[in-house]
């Protein structure tokens, strides 16, 4: 019975290798994962929602101007009121910048609205 416990935490073990082959989550598919369910455009997404009643140029954190990159890094980093803060596991300093040039560059994402808008 230890054997095979000890045989498939091996194998548990080497299926945790790191295959180099895997590639990193870049800028815009992090920006996905981490922050597009609060800040694509649209209804239902409370990110876009409170900076819309902030009175923000643009609700959306696509083609804002006026963004910092070190605000960015700052809020992402301690969050802000209702935006939870993110740990350096979680997102690196070089995969907070990524996101930054992603939302920086990209075209809004279209996005559907939770519910039909009438
Ligand atoms: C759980 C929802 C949520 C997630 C996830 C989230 N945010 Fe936010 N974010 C918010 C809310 C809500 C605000 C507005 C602050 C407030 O009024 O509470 C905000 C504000 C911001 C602001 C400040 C904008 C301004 O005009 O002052 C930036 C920048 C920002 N978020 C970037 C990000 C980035 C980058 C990510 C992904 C790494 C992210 N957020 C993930 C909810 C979220």
């Amino acid at each position: 019975m230890k054997k095979l416990i000890a045989i498939s935490l091996l194998g548990i073990l080497s299926a945790c290798n790191s295959d180099p082959t895997v590639e990193k989550p870049d800028g815009a598919e992090n920006y996905a994962l981490m922050c597009a369910g609060c800040h694509n455009p649209g209804p239902g997404h409370p990110g876009t929602m409170l900076l819309e009643q902030a009175g923000r140029p643009v609700a959306s954190l696509f083609g804002r101007a006026d963004l910092d990159r070190e605000y960015l890094r700052t809020i992402v980093r301690q969050g802000l009121i209702e935006m939870p803060p993110f740990r350096p596991t979680e997102l690196s300093d070089a995969e907070i910048d990524e996101i930054y040039a992603h939302i920086m560059s990209a075209e809004p994402p279209v996005t559907t609205p939770a519910m039909p808008v009438k």
